[in-house]
């Protein structure tokens, strides 16, 4: 296992070496597109133009665009150098000074984050399945957030069916690798790290009483996960039709919680 600086350290490293390539990626990408656009549309039940959004893991910066575009005004964060001049670049050609600001800071020192009153917190895309012990992250929600506020969290929880699947093809070891209690090694662009795998249950008890559960919803449950990224130019009819089918079944159970990623949205409710 690897320590939590030297996990930081690998991660910055991994993700500042994929930032320049990352967004064009997603450009050509039709599962990343749709997933998108489903964490789009459940995050906009709660966000309204005007919110001050602290943004968590915002990598590049294409949903903090997106937010500050809509008349959000937004607190962007990460800890890739990488990814955060991408984003600094898109501030600069999208003039957004005024309504997008940019924090170096990793989702385990979030201390080091003023209190703004936040309306909506919003992690997109797996970021805190770096973290190992999510309490760090969420023992700071209280202190950023509004009374009533919202929190969105976008993660990779342990069971997912089609790596599941894999079993029937003889991959033992990666059809199971999520349910490694002690993480496992993951790579990106040659740099390894460890990855941890949360249910959306492990997730609210980090949380804690104060959060009251809103809408849990499954991504990529039945459709495949961005990994087999040729499967909707392979199967363009049965991929629309898998994503019909996620689209009506993914806020019940099993499916809102044995996907690729879950999208968990809760309210700050302190008691007092
Ligand atoms: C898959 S990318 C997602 C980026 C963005 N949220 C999106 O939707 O495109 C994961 C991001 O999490 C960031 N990240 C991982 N661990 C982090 C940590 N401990 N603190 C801050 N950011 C972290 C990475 O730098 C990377 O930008």
């Amino acid at each position: 296992m690897l320590e939590i600086k030297d996990q930081l350290k690998k991660v910055e490293e991994a993700f500042s070496r994929q930032s320049p390539l990352y967004d064009a990626y997603e450009e050509d990408h039709v599962i990343l597109q749709w997933m998108r656009s489903q964490v789009r549309a459940h995050a906009l039940e709660v966000v309204k133009p005007g919110d001050h959004i602290l943004e968590l893991n915002a990598g590049t910066g294409i949903d903090a665009v997106f937010f500050a575009r809509m008349g959000c005004r937004v607190h962007a964060t990460d800890i890739s150098d990488g990814m955060l001049a991408q984003l600094r670049g898109k501030v600069n050609s999208y003039n957004l000074h005024d309504r997008l600001t940019i924090q170096k800071c990793s989702l385990t020192e979030l201390e080091a984050v003023e209190p703004g009153g936040y309306d909506y917190i919003f992690s997109n895309f797996g970021g805190l399945n770096c973290v190992q012990d999510l309490t760090l992250v969420t023992k700071q929600m209280p202190r950023l957030l509004k009374s009533r506020g919202f929190l969105t969290l976008v993660m990779m929880p342990p069971f997912c069916p089609w790596e599941l699947a894999l079993v029937f093809r003889g991959h033992f070891k990666t059809a199971v690798r999520r349910l490694r209690r002690r993480g496992v090694l993951s790579h990106i662009e040659r740099v390894h790290f460890m990855s941890y795998y949360f249910s959306p249950r492990q997730t609210l008890k980090a949380l804690g009483a104060g959060f009251r559960k809103v809408k849990l919803q499954g991504l990529a449950s039945l459709s495949p996960p961005p990994y087999m990224e040729n499967f909707p130019k392979r199967y363009p009819r049965l991929f629309r039709v898998l994503t019909a089918f996620d689209q009506r079944l993914s806020g019940i159970p099993p499916f809102n919680r044995w996907a690729d990623h879950f999208i968990l949205t809760v309210q700050y409710q302190p008691s007092t």
